[in-house]
């Protein structure tokens, strides 16, 4: 995903690093930005994360109790669970949008404090701007890193090229289909070269079919430079299909995380071809069991055979 040659490089970007420095096992110096951080510690650790909600009349509801999971640099991890159970609280945690009442997050190392500036974000809903073009969508992304406007446009054309819109980089949102938006959303996250990928149900509005090419396309970018990435998810189909570990959450209230499984499915996959895979089959049997018993409780049924 890296574009090569970019002059906000990877250790530039991160103002820290290139004035902090922390001491290793061996006392050697290493700059906290790149190597000694990623290499040592998990992009995003949360551990024993608590948080709750204020309600009506003094009370509080407790969505996520001691919750811990650790995402490793290069690492795609998807989390399922039944709706409502407290993903996108977690999600939200680790990109510093709340703040947890107990536990920690920690991102390369370090305790979050504030906004999660090493992450770029992809949520469900379109976060486009309607009046302007594609390529205006996703150069603005570059505006607060203070690069040039031609500099930015010039990025910006690259990046929709790899995302597949190069004939649509004039067109303005109203134009482009559900699967082109997310493909602008996409280019638009990327641009800024995020260490970390927090994405919250992307492909959900889509139709099936887009949703698998969709995958494919992120798989193909990832598998440039292998970013982390935290993918919530309610499908576990496609959790597999995307993952090296897909990690499954309680119901809620007070959900955690209960269960962890490795995907050792080969790569590169084809998100549609993979399903048909006997080894997709087994670990989403095994998956499923642990899993329909949390979305049982959610939606108070057994009607659930299969
Ligand atoms: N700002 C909030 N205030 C009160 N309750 C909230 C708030 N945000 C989320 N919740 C509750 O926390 C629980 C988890 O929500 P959420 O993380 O959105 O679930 P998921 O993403 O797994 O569907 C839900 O019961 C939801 O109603
Ligand atoms: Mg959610």
């Amino acid at each position: 995903m890296g574009a090569p040659g970019l002059p906000d490089g990877r250790p530039g970007a991160n103002p820290a690093a290139a004035t902090a420095t922390r001491r290793v096992g061996d006392g050697t110096e290493l700059a906290t930005g790149e190597t000694g951080d990623s290499l040592r510690a998990p992009a995003v650790s949360l551990s024993g994360v608590t948080i709750a909600f204020p309600l009506k009349g003094g009370a509080t509801y407790v969505a996520v109790e001691g919750a811990d999971l650790a995402v490793a640099a290069g690492e795609f991890v998807a989390i399922v669970g039944p709706t409502g159970c407290g993903k996108s609280t977690l999600l939200n945690a680790s990109a510093g949008l709340l703040e947890p009442r107990g536990g920690s997050v920690r991102i390369f190392g370090a305790p979050l404090a504030g906004l999660n500036r090493r992450a770029g974000y992809l949520f469900q809903a379109d976060a486009l701007m309607p009046w302007k073009s594609a390529l205006d969508n996703v150069a603005v992304a570059l505006e607060p890193k203070g690069v040039g406007r031609r500099d930015a446009e010039g990025q910006g054309r690259r990046w929709l090229e790899r995302v597949g819109l190069k004939a649509f980089v004039t067109s303005y949102p109203h134009m482009l289909s559900g699967g082109q938006r997310k493909r602008v959303a996409l280019a638009q996250m990327l641009i800024r070269d995020p260490e970390i990928l927090l994405m919250d149900e992307p492909f959900g509005p889509l139709d099936a079919q887009t949703r698998q090419i969709m995958g494919n396309l992120l798989l193909k970018l990832w598998a440039q430079d292998r970013k982390a990435v935290l993918f919530v998810t309610h499908d576990l189909e496609e959790a597999i299909a995307l993952a090296d570990r897909v990690v499954v959450m309680s119901a809620g209230p007070a959900a955690r995380i209960i269960g962890q499984y490795p995907v050792s499915l080969s790569r590169p996959r084809d998100t549609a071809d993979i399903r048909l895979d006997p080894e997709f089959h087994r670990i989403h049997r095994e998956i499923w069991a642990q899993l329909r018993v949390e979305v049982q409780k959610t939606y108070g049924d057994s009607d659930m055979a299969g």
